[in-house]
């Protein structure tokens, strides 16, 4: 195994002590800290904000589809709003479900690219680092789209660009396996184990499926109280425009498959720029809303678009977690019951997720 296949074994959460920690800034995430702040800690909302969420044993601030327009360099108000509340949620990690920049377009240069990078860096990464929050993402299509062309991969110097970007600015995460990173990776935090998979395209490579099952097989993912799957393209596809094939996974049944029988509790996805908090079969699934532009309409019902954050608490004993979701527009919190209570998405039914399953 080389140095790029190397597993790192974190300390937090898992009790494996005496092994080595990737890296070491994410001290604040250490088990001893969490829980001391756990229990000191009062839920405070960010200034502007409706009532705080009721904290849970862990905090995971969820953002997605975070981009603007084709090369720019900058976000939309309701981005940098983010960045500047997350601290005041005093969560334990932002989870960004893709589309951080806005490649995928010939046209652009490799200076266009880079550019786009360090204003993702300068708006959002470093801001995080400051605040010493680790930041777990996904890649999206528009960050560094796998697609392929029979052997030719589309856009090989998005991905070259973004994986020069991300191995130069650590995100403060604990990692288990980074031989994939940044586009598939696992890592681990206070009892949840988390594995990111290149759902940049609609098809994951076989290889990339066995190292998932194999990852979320292993002692560490088992160890773990909770286990989170993320990568941009959902499984099914709930809204007007995103709900043609190659906007979601291929072989869903087979990745829905995979995901129970490790009993994955969430899959969460970007990409369809519409919040919905969903379930089918014994899993569930987590459509993070866009914080950047273009918000998506549902398929079913008629609600406007509207960009949203999602705080995430779990409840590790119960194995269960309650979302708190801002439209980051008004400022104001959404109400589930505004939501359809099933999606009837091209391939499959998925429920609202506090709908009964029949
Ligand atoms: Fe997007
Ligand atoms: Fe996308």
């Amino acid at each position: 195994m080389g140095f790029n296949r190397r597993r790192f074994l974190w300390l937090a959460g898992l009790g494996l002590g005496g092994l080595g920690i990737a890296h070491a800034w994410p001290k604040a995430n250490s088990s001893s800290q969490n829980l001391i702040s756990k229990t000191s800690r009062i839920s405070k909302a960010p200034k502007g904000m409706p009532v705080p969420p009721i904290r849970g044993d862990v905090r995971i601030i969820v953002i997605s589809d975070l981009n603007s327009q084709y090369g720019s360099t900058n976000y939309e108000v309701e981005v940098d709003r983010a960045i500047e509340m997350i601290p005041d949620w005093e969560g334990d990690l932002v989870l960004c479900g893709g589309d951080m920049v806005a490649a995928q377009k010939t046209s652009l240069s490799d200076s266009n690219v880079k550019d786009m990078w360090q204003g993702f860096d300068h708006h959002i990464a470093a801001p995080l680092r400051r605040s010493k929050i680790p930041l777990g993402f996904t890649i999206g299509n528009h960050d560094a789209s796998g697609t392929r062309l029979g052997d030719k991969v589309l856009f090989a110097r998005d991905r070259d660009l973004a994986s020069q970007y991300w191995q130069t600015h650590y995100p403060g995460l604990a990692f288990i396996d980074r031989g994939g990173f940044p586009f598939y990776y696992t890592f681990g935090q206070n009892d949840v184990f988390y594995l990111v998979w290149d759902a940049s395209c609609d098809k994951i490579p076989a290889e990339q499926l066995a190292w998932a099952e194999q990852s979320l097989s292993s002692l560490e993912a088992k160890k773990a109280k909770l286990r989170l799957v993320i990568g941009h393209l959902p499984l099914y596809g709930i809204t007007k425009g995103r709900d043609n094939p190659g906007n979601y996974l291929a072989n869903a049944d087979q990745l829905q498959a995979l995901l129970e029988r490790c009993d994955v509790h969430t899959y969460i996805s970007g990409h369809d720029h519409a919040y919905f908090p969903a379930k089918h079969g014994k899993l569930e699934l987590l459509y993070t809303g866009a914080l950047g532009a273009g918000p998506r309409k549902l398929i079913e019902g008629s609600l406007a678009p509207y960009k949203t954050l999602t705080v995430v608490d779990v409840d590790l004993s119960n194995k269960s977690t309650v979302y708190t979701t801002y439209n980051m527009t008004h400022l104001t919190l959404v109400d589930i019951n505004t939501l359809p209570r099933q999606i009837n998405s091209p391939t499959r039914t998925i429920l609202r997720r506090d709908i009964p399953s029949v």
